[in-house]
């Protein structure tokens, strides 16, 4: 090879299959490579590869990002992740689809009360109601220009900004969550006769860089995003139900949608797996958020997209 190409070019210049998930901009560490014999002659990894193997622990210097890694001489190695061959380059052929990394605010809401819900109707009456409650959240969501994304049991996953900016993404979901509360009231309007109790429900919501991509097997790959701000927004969801509130939205989301440093109580909460305290807004119903999201333009026909 000539010299100055990295080893990951060298890959796949000679059509060798080589993992390279994102695309060889050090930011995945998936071209990881150990080299075989003397590595003292390489060169140094710059700050950005250094700052990657730190991340994923990988102490020993014969272990090299094959992306970043431009050798100077003849090298011997064996990468690390095997190759899947449908997938291993396909940054090149389908970047939206494999790890694209890009602010996504992610919305998780949940139907409360489905275990006692389950307990008192009949299995086919119990899907029935979850489904309708699913199709209220998801019009919802839809109706914002957010995407429903993932659905578990009787909770969903849902992802706004997947076409627009941040700001636009963090109103268009704080919006849904207001009209998640006005289409979950018809519906219990419309069940009245059926449910002992009404449905409730509680949502999360947090933003910030996530990793958005096919994941899965074969024909079992489904477009989903993943990142610790995903997580966040999954545990202030369950955080609704201690702090008995219908929605939880982190200080990100407030201060990109832009809403009043006043408008919602504040709150300092633990979130499990982070070192850091969170400042949150806790929102008791969920119904005074359109009025909040109004003032401040949420409602203009130009924020509202479709959802792709
Ligand atoms: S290809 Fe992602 S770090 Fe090298």
């Amino acid at each position: 090879m000539p010299k100055g190409l990295s080893v990951l070019e060298a890959s796949l210049r000679n059509n060798v299959p080589h993992a390279s998930v994102c695309g060889g901009r050090a930011r995945c560490s998936t071209c990881r490579i150990r080299v075989i014999g003397d590595h003292a002659e390489l060169p140094q990894p710059s700050q950005r590869e250094a700052f990657v193997l730190g991340r994923v622990g990988a102490n020993d210097p014969s272990i090299r990002l094959a992306c970043q890694l431009r050798p100077t001489s003849d090298l011997s190695f064996f990468q690390l992740f095997i190759p899947n061959l449908a997938t291993a380059n396909a940054h090149a052929g389908s970047p939206s689809r494999i790890g694209e990394e890009r602010y996504l605010v992610s919305l998780f809401v949940d139907m409360r009360g489905s275990t006692r819900l389950a307990e008192k109707m009949l299995p086919f009456d119990t899907v029935f109601v979850v489904n309708r409650f699913l199709a209220a959240v998801s019009q919802a969501v839809i109706e914002c220009g957010g995407r429903p994304n993932q659905f578990v049991g009787d909770g969903m996953l849902a992802l706004f900004g997947l076409t627009g900016n941040a700001q636009i993404a963090c109103r268009q979901a704080i919006r849904s969550a207001a009209l998640i509360s006005a289409n979950i009231d018809e519906l219990n309007r419309f069940l009245a006769h059926d449910l002992r109790e009404p449905l409730r429900f509680g949502i999360g919501i947090h933003g910030g860089e996530v990793i958005v991509g096919d994941i899965g097997y074969r024909d079992h790959m489904v477009f989903t995003a993943l990142g610790d701000a995903v997580n966040v927004a999954a545990r202030l969801q369950d955080m609704t139900k201690t702090l008995a509130c219908e929605a939880i939205f982190s200080e990100e989301v407030r201060v990109t949608a832009g809403l009043g440093e006043h408008d919602l109580p504040e709150q300092q909460v633990e979130i499990r797996g982070r070192a850091e305290p969170m400042i949150v807004r806790v929102v008791t119903e969920a119904k005074v958020l359109s009025g909040l999201v109004e003032r401040i333009g949420a409602a203009a026909p130009a924020l509202v997209e479709s959802a792709v």
